[in-house]
């Protein structure tokens, strides 16, 4: 056997010192604070049957899609999934990912030119970070959900850079480590007084935010000021794969270069029969205006979360959310290990995030909301932390 190169080791090494090495853990069954499973619909008994129901009514009995969608992989489902994605989220256009991940990198690895500006959040998820690596255009980050700092990079960039530099200004509806969102009307406005392209990562908005999960850009009625919308199927939708919504230039330019979805094998169609029973669940069929109960619930689950806070004067250690994500400031990879392990000794898993995942001295407990915890279960939680943490 070939021996493992003594550089990778000490980079090994250095994560273990660092009490910072990740490990695959096995899903269990404590009362589930971390998953990304806000409503349920992972295990959703009626979206599973619907699913196969939909598959045998229509005779689609094919295990994979046979290649890429550019080759022999696109059918007809695609097609319809992509217009009810439209209909669902107000847009034009529609065109999934396999993941999230792979639309984050196949956007921002083809879109932005070399001579372009991308601004982004400093706190804006991996995916998109590496999107922005592979990129020939210039980035630069402004400080988290800093309006005035994004002002004055962009104010900067405008006065320095040719007049047909295409200005590329990239955030979060909701953070995934912090949960907190930056102030998206104002951006909004921002980017199109300086003719900059407004781009917003849903992933952690679908299922949460507007009557019917559609997200917080649809809530703020931002659909059509926003150049590329992301959306993920594989949070609160509890299932797999992703969009970008935009305009139909933009879906045949994403097909023609964005190389994360030229270059592999298109989803299988039980995935895609899956979204679209999902999506009906969320509320698409029949229902009108009423809410899911899903979604009323979670709605709750975070304002009884938020009063727990305050009525045990932990609302100092926990960075402001009105998301189903909570993070409690916690420093120290060994601290914030160490409470982690108790509160899930006790039976409530809630994980720690390390460094180098969020700056040191900013590790934190993230407290994943659901529409399944109850009110016990948050009180309880919240009460084992004050009394394992000195906060
Ligand atoms: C903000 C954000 N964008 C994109 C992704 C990637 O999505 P997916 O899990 O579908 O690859 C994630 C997942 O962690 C995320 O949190």
């Amino acid at each position: 056997m070939s021996t493992f190169p003594e550089k990778l080791q000490s980079k090994l090494q250095d994560r273990k010192t660092k009490n910072a090495l990740r490990q695959l853990g096995i899903q269990n069954n404590l009362v589930d604070f971390s998953t990304n499973d806000y409503l349920g619909f992972s295990k959703s008994k009626v979206i599973f049957e619907n699913t196969h129901n939909f598959l045998a009514a229509h005779k689609i009995s094919k295990n994979g899609s046979t290649g890429s969608r550019l080759l022999s992989g696109n059918y007809q489902l695609f097609n319809s999934v992509e217009t009810m994605l439209c209909e669902f989220h107000n847009i034009e256009a529609a065109l999934i990912f396999n993941s999230g991940y792979d639309a984050n990198i196949g956007f921002f690895s083809s879109v932005p030119q070399r001579g372009d500006i991308i601004l982004y959040d400093e706190f804006i998820h991996a995916s998109i970070r590496d999107g922005i690596t592979m990129s020939h255009a210039k980035a630069y980050k402004f400080r988290h959900n800093n309006l005035e700092d994004l002002k004055q990079k962009c104010e900067t960039e405008r006065s320095r850079n040719p007049l047909e530099t295409e200005i590329y200004i990239v955030t979060e509806s909701v953070f995934s480590m912090d949960g907190d969102s930056p102030d998206l009307l104002a951006m909004s406005a921002f980017c199109k007084n300086h003719k900059a392209h407004f781009i917003v990562d849903e992933a952690h908005a679908l299922g949460v935010f507007n009557s019917n999960g559609s997200g917080l850009i649809q809530e703020l009625g931002l659909e059509n000021d926003v150049f590329a919308r992301l959306v993920t199927f594989g949070k609160g939708l509890g299932c797999h794969a992703a969009v970008i919504l935009g305009n139909n230039t933009l879906k045949q330019y994403l097909i023609n270069f964005a190389r994360s979805f030229i270059y592999t094998t298109a989803l299988p169609p039980h995935a895609l029969a899956t979204i679209k029973s999902a999506y009906s669940e969320l509320g698409i069929s029949n229902r009108g205006e009423v809410s899911h109960p899903a979604i009323i619930q979670l709605a709750h689950n975070i304002e009884f979360f938020k009063l727990e806070l305050q009525r045990l004067k932990l609302e100092h250690a926990f960075i402001k959310s009105d998301s189903a994500i909570h993070c409690c400031i916690i420093s120290g990879n060994d601290h914030v290990k160490g409470i982690a392990s108790k509160l899930q000794e006790q039976g409530f898993d809630v994980k720690a995030i390390l460094s180098p995942t969020v700056p040191a001295g900013k590790e934190r407990l993230r407290f994943c909301l659901h529409s399944y915890n109850s009110e016990q279960q948050i009180t309880e939680v919240l009460f084992l932390l004050s009394k394992f943490a000195s906060l």
